[in-house]
Parts: C-alpha cells; structure tokens; sequence
C-alpha cells in the first residue's frame, strides 16, 4: 500500500487545500490528511472543528482519512509507518520555509521521511487560510475561497466573537 500524510493547520480548509487532497490522492492508496494540534498557536477553530471540517469536504473521495496530530510530524508519519509527506508550493515565497521543514524533517526521521511538493494550481495560489480568515473577520465574501460549509461555519465562528466581545 503506496501512503502519504498531507500535514497542515487546516485553519480552516481552503479550495487550495483540497485541489491539492484531491491531486495527492490519486497518487496514492491512502492519503492521510492530518490536522497539527499546535499548542502554540491559538486557531480560529478547534482540532475537532478542522477535522469535521475536512471529513466533510473529502467524504466524496473514499481513499482519504483524516486524522490530528500533536509534536513531530516525524514521530506521527514513524507511528502510522508512513514515508512520504505531501505539501503544496504556491508560489516562491512559499519555497524557503517549505524546504527547511523537508529537510528538517529528513535528517530527523534519517531519511525514512521524504516530502512530496505539488504546486497549486493557478487559480488557487493567491489563497491562504490567513487571508481567508482575515476576510471573513471583516465580513467579507470568501465564497471564491472555501466551500459553502466552510463559509458558513466561518460567518457562525464569527459572529460569535462579535457577541462575546459584546
Ligand atoms: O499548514 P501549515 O501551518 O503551514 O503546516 C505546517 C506543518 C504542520 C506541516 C508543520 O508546522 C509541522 O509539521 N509541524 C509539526 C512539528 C514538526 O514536526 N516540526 C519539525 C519540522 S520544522
């Protein structure tokens, strides 16, 4: 069985996001898309959130199971007996960060953790969840951005801030 884990924030799951689950996982037998419980950062959703979120985004691609992660994603890909890692590339500026994490990443698995780079496609690579997140805290229309589930949940998770800040 050809596996691959797609890690990320998935705060929240952008059309980015899922051209590049959709693209991967014709690539492989399983994809595993994995939430990064970061305990960091404070994410505009919860783990379980994202992870609802993604199940159902991928529910119409039967090969991809969605999962949350805490700590290195080296110790997570070793656990599930996964070698292949999936990012997306945008755009240059997104190179430099994403080659430290690979290679990082290699050196601390001794090479049983190899990534796997797809550049999004052109109609996505504006697209960020940062900007989306931005957009929607103001209001905005992201309906170009994320799927009508996601849109709503955004304007709901939204509208509660306001009301707490009330
Ligand atoms: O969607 P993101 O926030 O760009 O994803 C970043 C992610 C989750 C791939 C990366 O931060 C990660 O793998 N974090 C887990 C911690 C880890 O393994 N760090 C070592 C590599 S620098």
């Amino acid at each position: 069985m050809k596996a691959a884990i797609y890690p990320g924030s998935f705060d929240p799951v952008t059309y980015g996001h899922i051209d590049i689950i959709r693209r991967a996982a014709e690539m492989f037998d399983v994809l595993i898309v994995s939430v990064l419980d970061n305990k960091a950062k404070t994410p505009l959703f919860s783990v379980d959130e994202r992870v609802n979120m993604l199940k159902d985004v991928t529910r119409e691609i039967p090969n991809v199971e969605v999962d949350s992660f805490s700590g290195l994603l080296v110790d997570y890909a070793k656990e599930k007996g996964i070698h292949v890692a999936i990012r997306g590339l945008r755009a240059v500026t997104d190179f430099e960060y994403e080659l430290q994490i690979a290679q990082t990443n290699r050196l601390l698995s001794q090479g049983q953790l190899d990534s796997i780079f797809l550049t999004t496609s052109l109609e996505y690579a504006y697209l960020s969840s940062s900007s989306v997140r931005e957009i929607a805290s103001f209001g905005g229309d992201v309906s170009m951005c994320v799927p009508p589930v996601i849109e709503a949940m955004m304007h709901e998770k939204f509208k509660d801030k306001y009301r707490t800040q009330d």
